[in-house]
């Protein structure tokens, strides 16, 4: 995943990646776009069922995935993943943290419980899984990690203030591993998707009570005007797990029509 010389493109056909989230609109495109490269997928998710059907889908397209139910949430969960993991495939090449979610209103419509439950899901997920997968990542010779953050982690939006403040730890605690395991041969980026179509992306006109053409029309005012669709998140997680980027680390790719321009 980072080799230095030309010419080794072909290896990547050989590498196993983890997908947290890989159940969801994001995550399962990630695994579809990886997939189409040969990759050996594990596809976590809390919902068992939806990274089952990833996997089914997968395999039955002539890919090689494996489903694990997990809640990324708990540093146990998480650890029993890795090990679960490096069980079946014996090595570990990448991680793609996927897992989120969104609870939208300002500090004052926000509840502590809804405060914690967005640190977890969308910060604390990434430290543990990445926390377990570097010490695998680094016996495999070096590794690529791609966080998934958000626009909203470079620049704030209107009553999302708890997931704002979580996607913006995204970003640092990304180029701060990027600094920390570089020697080890470990690259770590960020992708900042803007809105796209996704559950996550409908349930949040239905928690601002909105209706969902109007509120997509809404999110479809930027400069590409329009919103974005998962295989196109999913081309830049390729991108930066792969050896075309063998000299990337710590860089925010936003992938969102321009929106934070
Ligand atoms: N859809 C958008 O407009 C958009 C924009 C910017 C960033 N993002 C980010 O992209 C990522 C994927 O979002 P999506 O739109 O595909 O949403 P989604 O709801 O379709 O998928 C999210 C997946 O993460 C899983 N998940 C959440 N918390 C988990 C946990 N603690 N443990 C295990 N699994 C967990 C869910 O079960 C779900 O399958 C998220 O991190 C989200 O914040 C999405």
């Amino acid at each position: 995943m980072n080799g230095p010389r030309e010419g080794t493109r072909g290896s990547e056909r050989d590498r196993v990646v983890l997908v947290t989230g890989g159940g969801g609109g994001i995550g399962s495109a990630v695994c579809r776009r990886l997939a189409d490269h040969r990759t050996t997928l594990a596809v976590a998710d809390r919902d068992v069922e939806a990274a089952r059907e990833v996997a089914l889908e997968v395999r039955s397209a002539g890919g090689r995935a494996e489903p694990f139910g997990c809640d990324l949430s708990r540093p146990d969960d998480v650890e029993d993943l890795l090990k679960s993991v490096v069980a079946r495939f014996g090595a570990l090449h990448g991680l793609c943290t996927v897992a989120g979610s969104i609870r939208r209103g300002d500090i004052t419509e926000l509840s502590p419980g809804d405060w914690r439950a967005s640190f977890e899901d969308n910060l604390d997920s990434v430290f543990l899984a990445c926390r377990a997968a570097v010490p695998h990542l680094a016996s495999a010779g070096g590794g690529a990690i791609v966080t998934i953050a958000s626009g909203w982690g470079l620049r704030a939006g209107r009553r999302a203030a708890a997931y704002c403040a979580a996607k913006a730890g995204v970003v640092m605690l990304t180029q701060a591993m990027a600094l920390d395991h570089a020697p080890a041969g470990i690259r770590a980026n960020c992708v900042a998707p803007g809105d796209v179509r996704t559950g996550m992306l409908e349930r949040e006109a239905h928690q601002l009570g909105r209706p969902v053409a109007e509120f997509y029309a809404e999110a479809a005012d930027r400069p590409l005007g329009r919103i974005g669709e998962p295989h196109e998140i999913a081309d830049a997680v390729r991108f930066l797990l792969g050896e075309e980027s063998s000299f990337v680390t710590g860089a925010v790719l936003t992938v969102d029509g321009g929106g934070t321009v």
